[in-house]
């Protein structure tokens, strides 16, 4: 069985897993030299399609989607009309009997250049929840076969932001999960942006600053922002208003002190 993975979003990327084997994966921004790139994967997609020696997206028997929903890219390219394209019709319609005149609704047309991946057989598209498909992608590729409790732990995705899995045999159960007002990933992103550098790209700095910091100097100046939890339980949800994107800035040891403090509140 083979089945074709694509993840349309910050670090947009495809694989495909033949018989429980990866035989190909790789993230757009290889290919576009834009980091952490968000685009369509297409460029991925072929790329994948190739490695595993197949034709077209129509030779694959699954594609499987990081997301319970699609975007309206990813349904224009692969041909699949969501219930919303619908609801669209219907407005249309309406709209267009009370206008009298043609209605364009985010009619999306796609450049003539871009390849063709209309899928003939939609019932094979699925849609994963965001989570699972990152608990999924720790689960199946460990290396221990006992049964297992996995974590996910994300900015959101899918409304989750954090989840509790078990794992046995081939089958992952959600135990339980927290919304976005838990996210302690959304907070160290807000703080990576408190910092002046990019949400979903400098993270890694916020981390790797940290060793430099001086742990006393913003010691609990973060504590009001971060959600806090008795046990398994949310007590007080976090406080972190809109969300900002900043562009890269340089740093010094203020941001060593602050990195030092959100990654001994994440630990
Ligand atoms: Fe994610």
């Amino acid at each position: 069985m083979t089945v074709l993975g694509i993840h349309h979003g910050h670090d947009s990327s495809a694989a495909i897993v033949k018989d429980g084997v990866i035989l190909a994966d790789v993230q757009e921004e290889r290919f576009s030299r834009v980091k952490h790139g968000a685009s369509l994967p297409l460029k991925s997609i072929a790329y994948c399609l190739k490695e595993a020696g197949l034709n077209s997206i129509n030779d694959v028997d699954y594609i499987s989607f990081s997301n319970q929903s699609n975007t309206e890219e990813i349904e224009s390219v692969f041909g699949l009309k969501s219930e919303s394209g619908g609801l669209k019709k219907t407005i249309k319609k309406v709209l267009h009997t009370i206008m009298r005149k043609e209605v364009y609704l985010s009619n999306m047309k796609l450049p003539i250049y871009y390849p063709d991946y209309i899928v003939r057989d939609k019932s094979k598209c699925i849609n994963n929840h965001h989570h699972l498909s990152h608990a999924a992608s720790a689960y199946f590729t460990r290396r221990s076969a006992e049964k297992c409790l996995i974590f996910t732990i994300d900015g959101a995705g899918d409304k989750f932001c954090t989840a509790i899995w078990t794992g046995e045999g081939s089958k992952i159960e959600l135990q339980k999960s927290y919304y976005r007002d838990a996210s302690i990933g959304w907070a160290y992103s807000i703080v990576t942006e408190a910092l002046h550098w990019i949400h979903g790209d400098g993270e890694g700095k916020t981390m790797g600053l940290a060793p430099y910091g001086d742990p006393a100097k913003c010691s609990d100046e973060l504590d009001k922002y971060f959600p806090v939890f008795k046990g398994d339980e949310l007590v007080r949800p976090s406080s972190l208003g809109q969300d900002y994107y900043w562009n890269e800035g340089g740093s010094y040891q203020f941001h060593f002190d602050e990195a030092k403090e959100v990654e001994k509140l994440v630990e």
